[in-house]
């Protein structure tokens, strides 16, 4: 491929008008960031800044969360990540997004979470303001969480009721937490009652079983990853005909060692068995991927046609949870891509 057909193919892809519908706030530091922050702290890093994002797994990395979030202790950092993020997004043309930001891993805001958001919510307004991306929050809980926790949380949401706020979310490592979908069954019932939508990590950490119980147990209105869900042709039929989107993100199977390769990922398979997928970035600093960069990807990998691109992005804004004129806007550029 030379560099530029891989330079009028990104700029395509950039104009797609799209959502993303899974990304953490905590995948969003750069490097320099982190390095900057820490000699300001005194907190030492784990290696040199050059192999600070080779990861060994998602354990090595969800550990890392716990470093560089807890280097976020201001408001104005927080602000500063932000507003950060949302330039990312614009960066790809990206018109909307829902993004996941889990409370547990940013230690100096514990106890604080109204504060928190808020702090969030005036980088993203002053983003707004300059006429980048919008994004709506989905507050995490993490898999190793208790069900007390987890309904304190939920009720404390309910009670803030913050605009920015648009879903509860379930993220972290299902290998180590083993199976959670009854215990976190309640704060997910109660969180619809409360009006809040729902998705959950599954099928990343766990197999098939995570998916179901994601489904069955938590009344997900989209799953965050859900690849490992092509073990389970039954599975596979449920989601197709229940429509239920996948939130995928390749790059990050890839680096965390989900999956060998690309040609070895499900995602094609899986749609062409009908289930509803978006492409997505998981962790778009921390893992080195863009949007742009995951649509060419799989354009690369599986063929995709323009008008197979342009039916995956009518996903990811269909399954995102902007409001309906946001949606509405946004469809209507997707038919005129
Ligand atoms: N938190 C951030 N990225 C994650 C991932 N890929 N899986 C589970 N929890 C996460
Ligand atoms: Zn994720």
């Amino acid at each position: 491929m030379t560099a530029s057909f891989q330079a009028t193919e990104a700029s395509r892809l950039r104009s797609l008008p799209k959502a993303e519908v899974h990304l953490h706030l905590e995948g969003c530091f750069d490097a320099d960031t982190i390095a900057r922050w820490a000699r300001a702290e005194g907190v030492a890093l784990p290696r040199a800044q050059e192999d600070l994002f080779k990861f060994s797994g998602l354990a090595d990395f969800l550990g890392f969360l716990d470093l560089a979030c807890g280097l976020a202790a201001t408001p104005e950092r927080l602000a500063q990540l932000s507003y950060g993020l949302a330039q990312r997004l614009t960066d790809n043309g990206t018109g909307y997004a829902d993004v996941i930001v889990n409370p547990t891993h940013w230690h100096a805001w514990h106890g604080r979470l109204s504060a928190m958001l808020d702090a969030i919510d005036g980088g993203l307004r002053a983003a707004e303001q300059d006429g980048l991306t919008r994004v709506g929050l989905c507050v995490s809980l993490l898999r190793t969480q208790t069900a007390d926790e987890s309904i304190e949380l939920v009720e404390l949401l309910h009670a803030m009721r913050h605009p920015r706020v648009v879903a509860l979310s379930v993220d972290g490592n299902e290998a180590t937490a083993g199976r959670t979908g009854p215990r976190f069954a309640e704060a997910f019932r109660r969180a619809g009652q409360h009006g809040l939508r729902r998705t959950v990590h599954a099928g990343e950490s766990s197999g098939p079983e995570g998916v179901w119980d994601a489904v069955n147990l938590l009344g997900a209105d989209r799953i965050d990853h859900g690849v490992r869900a092509i073990e389970d042709p039954a599975l596979v039929r449920m989601l197709a005909e229940r429509q239920i989107p996948l939130g995928i993100c390749p790059t990050s199977n890839l680096v965390l060692g989900v999956y060998p390769s690309i040609e070895q990922h499900p995602l094609e398979r899986l749609r062409q068995a009908g289930v509803r997928v978006s492409v997505n970035t998981d962790d778009p600093a921390l893992l080195d991927a863009s949007l742009v960069g995951e649509y060419a990807l799989c354009r690369q990998a599986f063929g995709w046609t323009d008008e197979v691109t342009r039916a995956v992005a009518q996903t990811s804004i269909d399954a995102s949870f902007a409001c309906a004129d946001v949606k509405r806007e946004l469809l209507d550029a997707l038919q005129r891509w």
